[in-house]
């Protein structure tokens, strides 16, 4: 299949500060984020609404300007969008007046017909698709539309996929379900996987490391390294540890207004 990762992706974030103007000062949606991600690595940041984990999605997808601090992908600093990243929203962003076929081949420019085909067959089958390319998206389950998303992403062979909250509109056993099959994907293709998420489960279940964010401003508080064999069983006794812990850290955070008023 498509396994080949034709670009470098180690991800070095270094001492990252964004700011956004309000009307009479600013909001600092990140504050002091140093993070390093290796090639390959499957790291799950957690954090609440808020805490500025699209801000530093987009910052590294090349979306967004205006920072403090260095951000690099195989050490070519980051200077807008590019092919060498992929990104998955919440939302599928599908063209509905395209096929799903046509929806997959769409980024994909500048390369010879048979060539394109045989790429996009290639994904579609990665993803579990291939009988659907002639469908609509508006044919599609919530799943399966976000299936097509994935695949899109991963046309260009990025090395690094950039997935945000990106099970976060479906139900909870299709989540389960898409948790399972962006594990198999990542053991296939080894791109380098970056998931933004505030589901605590899905980050144990999926990272290498799980980054756990603090709120306002957004700081890196802790990072959880997970070292259990995959696929992980979620009721394990070392599973449910880790989530304590995490929890622990929301609940020190999210509990220190309530426990001042008692
Ligand atoms: N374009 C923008 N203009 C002004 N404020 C923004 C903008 N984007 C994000 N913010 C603010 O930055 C903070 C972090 O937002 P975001 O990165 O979307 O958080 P998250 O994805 O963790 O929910 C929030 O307070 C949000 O209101
Ligand atoms: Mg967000």
């Amino acid at each position: 299949m498509c396994a080949h990762l034709s670009h470098q992706s180690n991800l070095v974030i270094e001492g990252l500060h964004k700011s956004f103007p309000t009307r009479d000062s600013e909001v600092v949606a990140l504050k002091e984020i140093n993070l390093t991600i290796g090639e390959g690595e499957f790291v799950a940041i957690v954090g609440a609404s808020g805490c500025g984990k699209s801000t530093l999605l987009r910052i590294v997808a090349g979306l967004e300007n205006g920072y403090d601090g260095a951000v690099s992908l195989g050490n070519r600093p980051i200077a807008g969008p590019g092919l060498d990243r992929g990104m998955v929203f919440q939302e599928h962003r599908l063209l509905p007046w395209l096929t799903v076929e046509e929806n997959v081949a769409f980024g994909l420019n500048g390369r010879a017909n048979g060539e394109r085909e045989r790429i996009v067959r290639e994904h579609l089958a990665l993803v579990g698709l291939s009988d659907f390319a002639k469908a609509h998206p508006h044919q599609l389950s919530g799943g399966m539309a976000q299936r097509v998303a994935i695949a899109r992403s991963l046309v260009n062979q990025p090395g690094l996929l950039l997935l945000d909250e990106p099970f976060g509109a479906l139900d909870a056993l299709t989540r389960i379900q898409m948790q399972q099959e962006i594990l198999r994907i990542w053991e296939a293709e080894r791109t380098t996987m970056v998931l933004v998420t505030h589901d605590i489960d899905e980050a144990l279940y999926l990272g290498d490391r799980v980054v756990v964010m603090s709120s306002r401003p957004g700081t890196v508080k802790r990072i959880i390294h997970v070292s259990l064999p995959r696929p992980r069983d979620r009721s394990s006794y070392e599973f449910v540890q880790l989530r304590k812990e995490i929890y622990a850290e929301f609940f020190s955070e999210a509990e220190k207004p309530f426990a001042y008023a008692i």
